[in-house]
């Protein structure tokens, strides 16, 4: 045998039967090379270039400023990194809501100029047309319910979403139809935990929340969020795995004092 053990791809068809048999799929967002191959030497199953780039890698306090040529920069650099993991590419703002046609040459654009494996895209009936036309170029389409930031200047606020009978009846219809149309997953953010069951055992498609409950079928946080390199965001849904923030400002702290004080470099770290 060798011993170069062949690493087996996620694909759209392994998350599928990750439901079926019950098994909780784990999604977070990488938006470079270094911290995607990170992510994927973890174990993460699907790595999501998700527009939030805009606000954590580009300081932009909404998703909506990033453009399709940015998203595919992020997407193009995980990429190259990841040999394990599905890489599922927001379709950005203005990229797919106008025409069903614009919205095909922007998932073109990112499936080629970047080497991903699939698009999401935020929203329901509305962008029924474009999500068909996109599908039927053979390109897997991921979608995104409950609170969807690129609609956030219609929303007026982050908060939780679907909570009333009409809106959480919406959703539910917005789900199936999203299936029917064929695509692999949903995102749910930000909605009541209940409806999240609701939706996760009426759907064969794995559903995969943040914000949404423990029976969604798999779990996306922000990876720059979970890991506490960004500070000051803190929902109640986001649990933090490490405070990288403080960690990291004592490391350059002491490099900057290291320098100062003639310590750093010693002799055993020059030439
Ligand atoms: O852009 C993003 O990071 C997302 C996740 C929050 C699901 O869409």
């Amino acid at each position: 045998m060798s011993v170069h053990q062949e690493i087996k791809r996620i694909t759209v068809h392994v998350l599928q039967a990750m439901k079926a048999r019950g098994e909780k799929i784990t999604m977070l967002t990488g938006y470079d090379f270094s911290m995607a191959r990170i992510l994927d030497e973890a174990g993460v199953e699907v790595i999501l270039v998700g527009d939030s780039a805009s606000n954590v890698m580009a300081g932009h306090e909404t998703t909506l400023p990033i453009t399709l040529d940015q998203m595919i920069y992020h997407a193009s650099s995980v990429v190259r990194a990841v040999k394990r993991a599905l890489i599922v590419v927001d379709l950005p703002f203005g990229a797919y809501q106008g025409s069903s046609r614009v919205a095909l040459e922007s998932a073109i654009r990112i499936m080629k100029e970047s080497g991903a494996h699939a698009v999401k895209m935020e929203g329901g009936a509305e962008i029924a047309n474009s999500v068909k036309r996109i599908l039927s170029a053979g390109i897997p389409v991921m979608g995104h319910l409950g609170l969807t930031p690129q609609s956030i200047y219609k929303f007026g606020t982050y908060k939780v979403r679907a909570k009333e009978e009409e809106e959480a009846e919406k959703l539910k219809q917005d789900a199936k139809l999203l299936e029917d149309l064929g695509c692999f997953a949903i995102v749910l953010e930000k909605i009541p935990a209940q409806l999240t069951k609701v939706v996760s055992e009426s759907l064969i498609i794995p559903t995969i929340g943040i914000g949404a409950g423990v029976h969604a079928d798999g779990q996306v946080l922000v990876t720059h969020d979970m890991l506490g390199i960004t500070k000051d965001f803190q929902p109640r849904f986001l649990r933090r795995y490490a405070e990288l923030f403080d960690e990291i400002k004592g490391a350059v702290a002491q490099y900057c004092a290291d320098v100062k004080a003639v310590d750093f470099p010693n002799d055993t770290e020059q030439y």
